[in-house]
C-alpha cells in the first residue's frame, strides 16, 4: 500500500531528510587518507543523537552499526571497520535518522584524493542519473518512467552495471514502504505514483558487471567483478509538475569543494535545478 503524505507531514520529513545532509556535510568536512570509517560511523551517531534522532540503521533487522559506509568494490552496507581510508578510495555513506517519527534516508559517493578518469566519469554519471530518475517523479507517471530513466543513463548510455538486487523504496513512518523503485525497467510499467508520496531514489551504478553476491557477515554487497559500485540516494516529495527534493546535496558539495582531499564531483548536473 502507498502512503501519501500532508504537506505538514512532508514538512517533518524534510526535517529528517536535512538532518541526514547535514550529517553527511560534516562528514565531507571530516574526509582524508588515514581516517577509519569507524571513527566516521561513530562521529555520524552522535551527530544525530545529537539532534534528538535515531539512527535507523542501527538494529534494523540486527544491522549493527549507525551508517553503512562502503568502500570501492562494496555496493551497499558495509560495515564500518579499522581499515585506514587511503587516496584513490570511493566511499559511500548511506545514513538513515527517525526525527519526530519519520524518516530520512540518503546516501552520496565520495572519493579521496584524485580518481582515475572512468571512475570520475563513473561518480558524475550516476549523479546525473539520479536527477533523471528524480525528473520523473511527478504524479501521474509510472515507477517505470524512473527506472527507465535511470537506467538509460547508466547502462544503455554508458555501459554500466545496474545492481538489480537493490531497490529504492518508499519512505515515512518506515524505512521501506511501498512502492519499491528499481533502477531498471520499462516506460510506462509499474505502479502509478500520485501527489504526496515520498520516495528514496537510489541507483546503485557498477563500473563493471551488474552482479553482486553478499559476504558471509550476511550484509556487506560486493561486486563480483571486484570493480567500484557508486551509490547516491535522495528522499522526494512526487508533485505534480516537478518533484520536491527533500534532502540538501548543496550542503555536502559545499563541503567537497573545500575539502583538498575530495574530488568534486558537481558541475554535470546543475542543469537541474
Ligand atoms: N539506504 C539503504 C536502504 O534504503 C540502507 C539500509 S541499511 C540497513 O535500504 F541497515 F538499514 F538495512
Ligand atoms: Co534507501
Amino acid at each position: 500500500m502507498m502512503i501519501t503524505k500532508t504537506n505538514e507531514q512532508v514538512e517533518m520529513m524534510r526535517q529528517s531528510a536535512l538532518l541526514v545532509s547535514g550529517t553527511l556535510a560534516e562528514i565531507a568536512r571530516m574526509l582524508k587518507p588515514g581516517l577509519t570509517t569507524i571513527v566516521m560511523d561513530n562521529r555520524i551517531g552522535e551527530i544525530i543523537r545529537d539532534h534528538h534522532a535515531i539512527p535507523s540503521f542501527l538494529d534494523y533487522h540486527g544491522y549493527p552499526f549507525n551508517s553503512c559506509i562502503s568502500v570501492n568494490d562494496v555496493v551497499v552496507h558495509g560495515f564500518p571497520n579499522k581499515n585506514e581510508l587511503k587516496d584513490g578510495d570511493i566511499v559511500t555513506v548511506d545514513i538513515g535518522v527517525i526525527l519526530n517519527g519519520w524518516h530520512g534516508d540518503h546516501a552520496y559517493t565520495f572519493a579521496i584524493g584524485e580518481p582515475a578518469d572512468e571512475i570520475k566519469q563513473l561518480i558524475r554519471v550516476t549523479k546525473e542519473s539520479l536527477y533523471k530518475g528524480i525528473e520523473k517523479a511527478v504524479a501521474g507517471n509510472r515507477v517505470g518512467d524512473i527506472s527507465f530513466a535511470i537506467q538509460e543513463h547508466t547502462e544503455k548510455k554508458h555501459g554500466y552495471g545496474v545492481v538489480r538486487e537493490l531497490v529504492g523504496h518508499g519512505l515515512g513512518k518506515n524505512l521501506h514502504e511501498d512502492p519499491q523503485v528499481p533502477n531498471y525497467g520499462k516506460r510506462g510499467q509499474g505502479p502509478k505514483i500520485k501527489e504526496g508520496l515520498v520516495l528514496a531514489i537510489e541507483p546503485m551504478i557498477n563500473l563493471g558487471k551488474k552482479e553482486v553476491f553478499t559476504e558471509e557477515d550476511g550484509w556487506t554487497v560486493r561486486t563480483k567483478d571486484g570493480k567500484v559500485s557508486v551509490h547516491f540516494e535522495h528522499d522526494v516529495c512526487v508533485r505534480k509538475a516537478k518533484a520536491d527534493i527533500l534532502s540538501d546535496y548543496s550542503i555536502i558539495e559545499k563541503e567537497e569543494e573545500l575539502n583538498p582531499n575530495l574530488f568534486v564531483s558537481t558541475g554535470a548536473i546543475a542543469s537541474y535545478i
